[in-house]
């Protein structure tokens, strides 16, 4: 369905965005292989995370979900899934697809993985370098793609790889790999990456050592085969997710919005720490744990914003909210550049090219290299008008129709279906708080 996004008046209230989608991948993936019921509250019920339910299903995991919305998952002990009778569609989910493999390259038996359009595009290579040092087979159309085949080895070898790119699903793959391996599996990670995959472990007993590395990076060493008991996993509200009303809340003039229990882990979080150094209100309350990752409750107000340069070294601590960050600094003063962004360009679309593409139909002026973003702010919202292919990207889709709520003409995007991958009901989250986001054929 296409939808439609008109200037809204203010944005007011308070409320809760889903759950977040990575933490919720890794109860679901590493409850199964604990030993025991591990309760998941807060699960993120949207259609990637669902993906990765079906696919442990498929893989002998009883997973239920009882009246009340907590999920219970029945695992199997490491190493002790079956093999799937049926292909796994992990639909448009890289962290699904990813995660899972790594998970299966140490089971001995053969399993296939396809996707739809825009995961089928997106390179593979990355997750089956190390897979297959550690010998699994994966046999990958056109070489790294999807569909493909992988079939876990029932003598796997622990490695110790060294990320080529800063990736919290390839590192994550290796450690899943790693649980059915024995001696000690090792990822260097030359610059940190969301460490949801090591507090999961940990948070079902594994050992898990982490190594701050010379130059800020980390060597995370976990050891294989270890016990793992089921657990009672709390997520938290997606800061991915929250990223959209946080900032349509500080470009709306008038708004004031609270969102409450918001994941903040310091390896996620760098939007909050970009939209400071721009000059937003953004206060951080009643912060505590919960399942062994932070949260807290995010209240922002309107103002204005300036333009920042924006470090590439911060890219993997706000990788996802680059596009609602390009829509931020559109409507600030001043120059935003943002650089080390190459990794925009294998997301569920090129990122990088939607957001300059988009930007410059809405009449922004924008600059894009080959991994860079210079967004030149008038310190007023860009003119808006332009309806926009969201190429089966749930975050440009939701980032455009932000710009909408400021921009004087509205912008419409040709899907909302992606939205449900992450964001199920966010026009009607929107709405609540005094958004309007209509379908673009309503009256
Ligand atoms: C994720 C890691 C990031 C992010 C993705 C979720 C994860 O991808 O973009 O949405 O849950 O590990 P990369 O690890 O490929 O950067």
């Amino acid at each position: 369905m296409a939808l439609i996004s008109r200037r809204a008046r203010t944005l007011a209230g308070e409320g809760s965005v889903p759950g977040d989608k990575s933490i919720s991948h890794r109860a679901l993936i590493v409850g199964s292989v604990a030993v025991g019921e591990t309760r998941i509250t807060g699960l993120l019920e949207a259609d990637d995370v669902l993906r990765t339910v079906d696919a442990l299903r498929a893989l002998g995991a009883r997973i239920d979900r009882d009246a009340d919305g907590v999920w219970r998952v029945f695992g199997r002990g490491v190493g002790g899934l079956a093999e799937p009778a049926s292909v796994l569609d992990m639909g448009n989910s890289g962290t699904g697809a990813r995660l899972l493999m790594g998970l299966l390259a140490t089971h001995p038996f053969t399993s296939f993985f396809t996707g739809d359009a825009s995961l089928s595009a997106r390179p593979m290579d990355r997750v089956m370098t190390p897979l297959r040092r550690m010998g699994a087979t994966i046999s990958a159309r056109s070489g790294d793609r999807l569909p493909l085949m992988i079939r876990g080895t029932a003598g796997p070898l622990p490695i110790v790889y060294e990320l080529p790119v800063a990736s919290a699903q390839v590192k994550s793959a290796v450690l899943l790999a790693g649980l059915n391996t024995p001696g000690t599996t090792s990822v260097v990670e030359p610059q940190p990456t969301r460490d949801h995959s090591e507090l999961m472990l940990r948070h079902f007993g594994a050992e898990v050592a982490v190594e701050r590395l010379d130059g800020g990076g980390r060597a995370i060493m976990l050891a294989g085969q270890p016990e793992i008991t089921g657990r009672h996993v709390v997520v938290p509200g997606d800061l991915s997710s929250a990223a959209f009303p946080l900032v349509a809340a500080l470009l709306v003039p008038g708004s004031r919005l609270t969102l409450s229990r918001v994941g903040i882990n310091a390896l996620r979080s760098g939007l909050l720490e970009t939209l400071g150094e721009m000059g937003a209100g953004i206060a951080i309350a009643d912060r505590r744990t919960e399942g062994g990752e932070p949260a807290a409750d995010l209240t922002v107000e309107a103002g204005p914003l300036r333009g920042v340069e924006v470090p590439p070294e911060r890219a993997p601590s706000m990788i996802d909210e680059y596009p609602v960050l390009a829509v931020a600094a559109a409507c600030a003063e001043g120059v935003t550049r943002m650089t080390g962004l190459g990794e925009l360009r294998v997301k569920e679309s090129d990122r990088l090219g939607a957001m300059a593409r988009g930007l410059e139909a809405c009449g922004a002026r924008v600059e894009e290299g080959p991994d860079a973003l210079t967004v030149h702010g008038t310190g007023r919202a860009p003119r808006g008008g332009a309806r926009i292919a969201v190429e089966r990207d749930h975050r440009i889709a939701m980032a455009f129709l932000v710009l909408g709520m400021v921009a004087a003409e509205p912008v419409a995007i040709d899907d909302a279906g992606p939205i449900e991958t992450s964001f199920p009901g966010f026009a009607g989250f929107m709405n609540g708080l005094g958004a309007r986001v209509a379908a673009e054929d309503a009256p």
